[in-house]
């Protein structure tokens, strides 16, 4: 499924429409280049389960946030990370089992990010499209039916 996200409002309602489908065990892995997009998803997502003036600070050097909504979500920016296995120290299974997770730079992960994720996965690729963005958007385990529910 491809989005076209014209401006940085539409990057924040995309967040803000796959908030309520959201449910524990879940993760989001947000893909693209520098400067994407990727924070502003997280930070519309965040603040549809939290509050719409939540502070939602970029964890570009303590690599996580946890948020203490329902379902409780952490926000992970994995750009720093030396090595996969680093996840698990910074909570990435507790984080799975209370709530569900917002990664950025999941490719951190390695080759197979899903062998350190739950079964339910969302995965959004954003990529430049003239002055806006462009979200390629696709689904594994319960995220491919519930896709269709996705309001854009
Ligand atoms: N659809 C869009 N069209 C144009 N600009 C956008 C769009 N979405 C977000 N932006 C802008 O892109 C810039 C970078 O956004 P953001 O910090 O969310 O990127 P990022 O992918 O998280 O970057 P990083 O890789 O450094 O973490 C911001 O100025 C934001 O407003
Ligand atoms: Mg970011």
């Amino acid at each position: 499924m491809k989005i076209a996200l014209s401006d940085a409002e539409a990057t924040t309602r995309l967040g803000q429409v796959i908030a309520p489908l959201l449910a524990a065990g879940d993760s989001v892995l947000l893909y693209g280049p520098l400067g994407m997009g990727k924070s502003t998803l997280a930070r519309g997502l965040i603040r549809a389960l939290t509050r719409p003036d939540e502070d939602v600070p970029s964890p570009t050097f303590t690599l996580v946030q946890f948020y203490d909504s329902a379902p409780p979500v952490a926000h992970f920016d994995l750009y720093r990370l030396t090595r996969p296995e680093e996840a698990f120290e910074i909570g990435l299974d507790e984080a799975l089992d209370e709530g569900c997770a917002v990664i950025e730079w999941p490719e951190r992960l390695g080759d197979d990010p899903g062998s350190f994720l739950g079964p339910d996965r969302l995965i959004i690729e954003i990529s430049q499209q003239g002055e806006g963005r462009l979200a390629t958007v696709s689904g594994v385990g319960a995220w491919e039916a519930r896709l269709k529910e996705l309001n854009v």
